[in-house]
């Protein structure tokens, strides 16, 4: 079991520095509170039960964690979490991971250090071994988005294995059979289970999906534009006749791949998003879609917070939101 000392060898600092990490009792530079930080995942540091037992003082400010700011689904989580802690006299901190474990991990510290009274999280990546540290300290957070497999915690998610399935029933309903797929980070849940209602749809339809129809993206504009490039690039014969994107911004960035290739939406290509955001309806042809439950999101992620901190040894809460289609002219 590691020790307080092997984390403080191991980060290169002392006993008390890591002390100072690890309760936020004290700045320290961002470098050395990364390094404390990677030496207590890496070697598995749990403090003993008695350091649980610090009670800090609340401070009535929460924490969020999102991989990327300039998302507006990300910034409409941050708005129902917002208004929420807001009514209830709690400020809050937005903190962008930009989709890196290591900057997300120093964004933890940061939060810790700062003694926020709890942290929500979108989390980076499918494994973030750090959290299981939150729960070792008794820091309370909930989980928002994005499911982290194996992890007993407070999670608010949106059921997208239904979401990838109506997309894509939705175009076989309109008669397409050549229908591609451009996906999220493949290793994140909200798109591995918009893959695979997809991939249900397409079976159920009795066609199986060519491998060059599924396209990997990373929920930014521009994988979708590249994406889509290639989609167009291939020979008529198996070209798709319509795009299932995982999220908006990816298909706005396939709307300007179909544009720049002279082919009109939905006459030569139909094409469907995911998430639904204020844009969707604003681009021309407005996005069909799949409509997340985006700011309830938010908000049930700030209420279950708040309950946790009065309560923290209540069972885990998981809710599973429904998503809708929303049909517009790009279908
Ligand atoms: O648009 C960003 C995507 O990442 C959304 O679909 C959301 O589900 C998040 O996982």
């Amino acid at each position: 079991m590691a020790t307080l000392r092997d984390v403080a060898r191991r980060a290169g600092v002392s006993i008390a520095t890591v002390s100072y990490v690890l309760n936020g009792t004290r700045p320290v530079s961002p470098e050395v509170e990364a390094r404390v930080w990677e030496a207590v995942v890496a070697l598995g540091y749990r403090p003993n039960r008695l350091a649980r037992g610090l009670r800090r003082k609340r401070t009535h400010v929460l924490g969020l964690i999102v991989p990327d700011s300039a998302n507006p689904f990300f910034a409409e989580i941050a708005r129902g979490l917002e208004d929420l802690s807001f009514a209830h006299d709690y400020s809050l901190i937005l903190c962008n991971s930009d989709g890196d474990p290591a900057k997300e991990q120093r964004y933890l510290g940061v939060l810790i250090e700062q003694q926020v009274d709890g942290i929500a999280l979108v989390s980076a990546s499918a494994t973030p071994a750090h959290l299981a540290l939150l729960q070792e300290r008794g820091i309370p957070f909930v989980v928002v988005d994005r499911d982290l497999p194996g992890l007993e915690a407070d999670c608010v998610l949106a059921d997208n294995f239904q979401g990838g399935y109506l997309a894509t029933r939705h175009l076989l309903d309109r008669g397409h059979r050549r229908i591609a797929c451009i996906t999220g980070p493949s290793d994140l849940t909200p798109s591995a289970d918009r893959v695979r209602g997809y991939r249900k749809a397409m079976e159920e339809a009795g066609i199986e999906p060519l491998e060059v129809w599924v396209r990997r993206g990373d929920f930014r504009a521009e994988s979708g534009y590249h994406a889509a490039c290639f989609l167009l690039s291939l020979p008529p014969s198996v070209r798709p006749t319509a795009i299932f994107a995982c999220n908006d911004l990816m298909a706005i960035g396939t709307m300007r791949a179909i544009g720049e290739a002279g082919l009109s939406i939905p006459r030569d290509i139909a094409l469907v998003g995911f998430d639904d955001i204020l844009l969707a309806s604003y681009v021309i042809p407005p996005l069909t879609t799949v409509a997340q439950p985006t700011y309830e999101m938010g908000r049930l992620a700030g209420e279950l917070l708040l309950r946790r901190i009065q309560a923290r040894d209540r069972p885990p809460a998981r809710h599973l939101l429904s998503v809708r289609l929303v049909v517009r002219h790009s279908t």
